[in-house]
């Protein structure tokens, strides 16, 4: 039976997203569904409405392009949770409208493709009646229900591209230098593009950071090597350190960018002159751009199983990928926890083995 569905995007924005986008809707056309894209997130389905027909022209050629044709928000009165881990409730009169939305452009529900907030703000819709397919995404690939998002390979790749072109530069001054990757509440960006890219330290914001732990290594290293670099999560938790004070805002969402800043000021006040220091803050380099091959790849298969997933009516639940293939689960039990580093994750300990500093 055909159906008429409509697509939105949430939260930040990542590679991968108009792959989802083209896949869903070049999948279901042929089976004689139809589509409409909400824009800016939830705040399309709300008044004045926002949407588009999505048909066969407006999603050739998408695939291999960053950002999202249906614009994103990560903010707005949909916002679905405030930090880590809470979720925030949604007005009833906002959900209200939105259930009252959907219901008279005659839509047989939505595939929301999101993070964290974003499918949560979709449980609440679906807990009143919408039928709702979720598809997971998020740069740090933080979301427990899932293996991989897609957007994480593009944003590790761009950080091994960055802290390579570091190498050099560190090297020839002998300065140490802190590059900050995204990773807001776990650092896997860090862990895996540090790894990759053969740095010397780690910080991950699962653990304390000791400051006099890490000026004894990049002592020794410099004493020996010169140079240091050391992979940031902007998530990293300092000593003194109030999130929100790079006076961009106050807010759950607030920016994290420039916690490099504030750990070199620490390091300078326990050693003052001991390290030329620099810091690079990748920020949404990470987030732009071309998607990679691995996942242009993978948000292609979550278009195709978020489809298979409507269509077989398994409402209120997210696609992700198990153990190599796609499955469903429930949205609730996949956004009630964070998957974060842990001190026994593998990455850590092949880290740690070849002598990579780790805060953990
Ligand atoms: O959650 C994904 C993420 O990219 C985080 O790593 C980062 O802290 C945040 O989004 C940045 O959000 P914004 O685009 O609002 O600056």
């Amino acid at each position: 039976m055909s159906k008429k569905i409509g697509i939105l995007t949430g939260g930040g924005d990542c590679a991968g997203l108009n792959a989802v986008i083209a896949s869903i809707v070049k999948t279901g056309l042929p089976r004689g569904h139809e589509f409409i894209g909400f824009h800016k997130s939830w705040e399309g389905v709300l008044s004045p409405l926002m949407y588009q027909k999505l048909d066969l022209d407006s999603v050739r050629g998408i695939s291999h392009l960053g950002g999202t044709i249906l614009g994103t928000t990560n903010h707005g009165r949909f916002a679905g949770k405030v930090g880590d881990g809470v979720a925030s409730v949604i007005p009833e009169a906002v959900l209200e409208e939105a259930r009252a939305n959907v219901q008279s452009l005659g839509l047989d529900g939505l595939i929301v493709i999101g993070g964290d907030g974003t499918l949560s703000a979709a449980l609440q819709l679906a807990e009143r009646g919408v039928p709702i397919i979720g598809v997971p995404k998020t740069i740090d690939n933080d979301l427990m229900g899932t293996d991989m998002t897609f957007g994480y390979n593009t944003a590790v790749n761009v950080a091994v591209e960055a802290l390579d072109k570091i190498h050099t530069t560190a090297s020839s001054h002998d300065r140490v230098f802190f590059v900050e990757c995204m990773g807001r509440h776990a650092g896997w960006i860090a862990l895996s593009s540090g790894l990759a890219a053969n740095v010397n330290a780690i910080l991950l914001p699962e653990f304390e950071v000791n400051i006099p732990n890490l000026i004894a290594f990049l002592e020794k290293r410099t004493s020996s090597r010169g140079s240091a670099i050391v992979a940031v999560a902007e998530g990293i938790r300092l000593p003194q350190f109030v999130s929100g004070t790079n006076g961009i805002s106050a807010a759950s969402e607030n920016s994290l960018a420039g916690v490099s800043n504030q750990l070199m000021a620490q390091i300078e006040a326990v050693v003052p002159g001991k390290f030329e220091m620099r810091n690079v803050v990748l920020g949404h380099t990470q987030r732009g751009g071309t998607p990679s091959a691995d996942d242009r790849i993978l948000a292609k298969r979550y278009g195709v199983a978020a489809l298979e997933a409507f269509e077989q009516e398994k409402f209120g639940d997210m696609v992700r990928l198990r153990n190599g293939a796609m499955e469903t689960v429930s949205i609730a039990e996949a956004t009630g926890e964070l998957k974060r580093v842990t001190a026994d994750n593998y990455l850590v300990h092949t880290a740690k083995s070849l002598g990579v500093f780790i805060n953990g």
